[in-house]
């Protein structure tokens, strides 16, 4: 089977396609027939560790160390990044007894990854469900990573119908999985993008959508009952004026200071300040899969590329401004649109 590889951390041009050994199921694995996969924040982390130095890692520096010890310290220690598949179940073990071969699935790896490979094993008991009869592969392997991180994350704010939820970094992976969940939750919805993103941000359900390199939300005396920063470019000092009484000042990306503000604000004061992290459950992929079958969320995708083109698909989303998610494809051609034809599917 192919599979997209590297050996030492750097550039995207680390990433070369290699024939490995197909593996085989244990007793309570799925043998997986990957058909696709995507280029997320964690798979560029992964690819290059060794130039993230504690300064430039955007979680507290404790976490550092055993972050990159899971990845390797000086090289990495799983070759075959990629942490969203969407494929076939090929074979099962013996002790199998939620999947049977044949079946459509999607799910997530997290940390472990090996997403970039034409067949991997995972425990049955992973995060991985039946795939909704009404996605695509590309659209379905889309959707774990952003979907569940902004779904755990937002639950932490224990949104109500009918506030005013400001969503920071709106058009991204996460951020346009956000938006349709809140949405869902009653919540008047309010983007944060750079200009590209506003109309798809727009077309998620936002009720209004701010520019950033325009305008500095905390700066035009609107007021939100929730801020969710999933970048965290703006700070807590400066966005508490925009949070109402009882506001919750919700952070993806946070370290050791955010920290401590949470704890201060757990004691003092009505505005909360809330960091959070989402490792990824079963329970979450099935909340997530209910909600796609239900029409609340789409799955968004800017661009999808062939797995030979996999260093050019990190190098665009190293750039920084994809639009939702993109996807890499592990059968042998392009099923949905190319490279450099940026597509919404699902909108
Ligand atoms: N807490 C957790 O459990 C957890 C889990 C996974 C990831 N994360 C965090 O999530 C982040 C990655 O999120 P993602 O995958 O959604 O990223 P992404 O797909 O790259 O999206 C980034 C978004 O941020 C916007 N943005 C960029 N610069 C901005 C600025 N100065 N002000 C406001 N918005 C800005 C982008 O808009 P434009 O493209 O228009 O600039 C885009 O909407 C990482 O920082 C990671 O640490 C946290």
């Amino acid at each position: 089977m192919k599979a997209i590889v590297y050996t030492e951390y750097g550039s995207p041009d680390v990433l070369h396609i290699e024939e490995r050994t197909k593996p085989a199921p244990k007793d309570n694995e799925i043998l997986i027939r990957n058909h696709a996969t995507t280029v997320n924040f964690g798979d560029l982390m992964g690819r290059n560790f060794k130039a993230i130095s504690p300064r430039k890692f955007n979680m507290p520096l404790f976490f550092w160390l055993p972050a990159r010890l899971a990845f390797g310290f000086s090289k990495p220690r799983n070759p075959v990044l990629g942490s969203e598949f969407a494929g076939e179940v090929e074979a099962v073990g013996k002790a199998v007894t939620r999947f049977k071969p044949g079946d459509q699935v999607f799910g997530y790896l997290g940390q472990s990854m090996g997403a970039y490979a034409e067949y991997f094993c995972m425990p049955e008991n992973g995060v991985v469900a039946i795939k909704p009869a009404n996605l695509t592969y590309e659209e379905a392997a889309v959707l774990p990573y952003g979907a569940i991180m902004a779904l755990s994350l937002l639950r932490k704010a224990n949104i109500q119908p009918g506030q005013k939820v400001l969503i920071n970094g709106a058009s991204g992976g996460i951020g346009s999985a956000a938006v349709q969940i809140a949405r869902h939750l009653g919540a008047e919805v309010i983007g944060v993008c750079g200009t590209p993103g506003l109309n798809l941000v727009k077309s998620l359900g936002a009720v209004k959508v701010i520019d950033y390199t325009k305008e500095d939300f905390t700066q035009n005396g609107e007021t939100y009952d929730v801020i969710f920063d999933i970048l965290g470019r703006s700070s807590f000092s400066r966005s508490q004026n925009s949070l109402n009484q009882n506001g919750r000042y919700l952070l993806a990306s946070f370290k050791t200071t955010q920290l401590l503000q949470m704890l201060w604000t757990s004691m003092t004061g009505s505005k909360k300040v809330i960091c959070a992290i989402a490792p990824g459950s079963l329970e979450d992929l099935i909340s997530v899969n209910e909600l796609i079958e239900e029409g609340k969320i789409k799955a968004v995708i800017d661009r999808c590329y062939l797995m030979e083109q996999a260093a050019e698909a990190h190098r665009y989303v190293e750039e920084g401004h994809k639009k939702g998610n993109v996807v890499i494809t592990l059968t042998s051609k392009l099923i949905s649109n190319s490279p450099g034809n940026p597509a919404v599917f699902g909108l």
